[in-house]
């Protein structure tokens, strides 16, 4: 088992790419929290899990909200006494055309998969400090590497997460902490399901596999670098998009 025992705090793990995370470190052995902001579908992916006979557990959190994500680590805390890994997954989009952008819109996209990022990992981080060891991995996108027609704030916040990771790496590594991210391409969950037909035909064709992402395939990414087998491996962004992007 690759992470036996290791506590795991996996946002957004009520759907896609996070529930299928936290399906995978599962497998492996971790404590899983499956922490979301939708409670009704996180309590069911959670139930799901138990019910295969793992060990998982569903905290509510905003993590656009400071104290909700405070709570949710003290509950964390409280149940386990430890946190070994956060994924940071939680994220939302809101496309739109540069000229038609609402500015609400565009806060509330950073709001979450930036704002979102920082409060979890400042959360976390003291207790990782004070044990000496810790695995924080984030969710950028091909969007932020790349750019995307219709997402001039999702590409902004997850640009921005390469920045946070190169950051953290940096200030702790020291402190025994590796800080990485994940790029996946375009993955098939709900994120994806309003895109055009037209420009999902266009994505599959240019993507060297000729196929989208499936959850799974970003799990295993992110499954690596929680291991040990991660343990050199620091500020790195590893892109997970079957080559559409090199
Ligand atoms: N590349 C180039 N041009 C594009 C384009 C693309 N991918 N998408 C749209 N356009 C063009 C259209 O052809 C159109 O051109 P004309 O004005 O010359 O006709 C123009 O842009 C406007 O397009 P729409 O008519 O579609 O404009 P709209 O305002 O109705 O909708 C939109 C705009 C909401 C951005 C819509 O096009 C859309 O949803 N596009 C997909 C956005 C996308 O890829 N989102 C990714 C979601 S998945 C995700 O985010 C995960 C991840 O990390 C990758
Ligand atoms: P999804 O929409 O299936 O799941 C996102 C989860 O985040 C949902 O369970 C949702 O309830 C939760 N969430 C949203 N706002 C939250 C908040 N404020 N607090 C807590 N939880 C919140 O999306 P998907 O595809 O699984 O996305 C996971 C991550 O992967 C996101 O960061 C996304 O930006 C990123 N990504 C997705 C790609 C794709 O093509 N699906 C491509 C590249 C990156």
């Amino acid at each position: 088992m690759r992470l036996k025992d290791k506590v795991t705090i996996i946002t957004g793990a009520a759907n896609g790419i996070g529930f299928a995370a936290a399906k995978r470190f599962a497998e492996e052995g971790a404590k899983v929290v499956l922490a979301d902001v939708d409670q009704v579908q996180g309590k069911s992916s959670t139930k799901h899990l138990q019910a295969a006979g793992y060990e998982t557990i569903f905290f509510p959190v905003d993590v656009a909200k400071r104290a909700s994500v405070d709570k949710m680590v003290q509950q964390v805390l409280s149940v386990y006494g430890a946190v070994d890994v956060l994924v940071n997954n939680a994220g939302i989009t809101k496309d739109a055309m540069l000229v038609k952008m609402t500015e609400e819109d565009f806060q509330k996209v950073l709001d979450v998969n930036i704002t979102g990022v920082f409060h979890c990992t400042q959360a976390v981080t003291p207790h990782m400090i004070a044990k000496g060891r810790g695995k924080i991995i984030n969710t950028s996108s091909v969007s932020g590497i790349y750019g995307n027609v219709g997402q001039t704030n999702y590409a902004a916040a997850k640009a921005a997460i390469v920045g946070m990771t190169k950051t953290w790496a940096k200030e702790l590594g020291r402190k025994g902490i590796n800080v990485n991210a994940v790029a996946p391409g375009f993955t098939e969950t709900s994120m994806v399901a309003g895109v055009p037909d037209k420009v999902i035909q266009q994505l599959k064709a240019a993507v060297p596999m000729q196929r989208l992402g499936k959850p799974a395939d970003i799990a295993n990414a992110y499954l690596y670098l929680a291991s040990d087998e991660a343990d050199y491996v620091n500020g790195t962004v590893l892109h997970v998009d079957g080559g559409m992007m090199m």
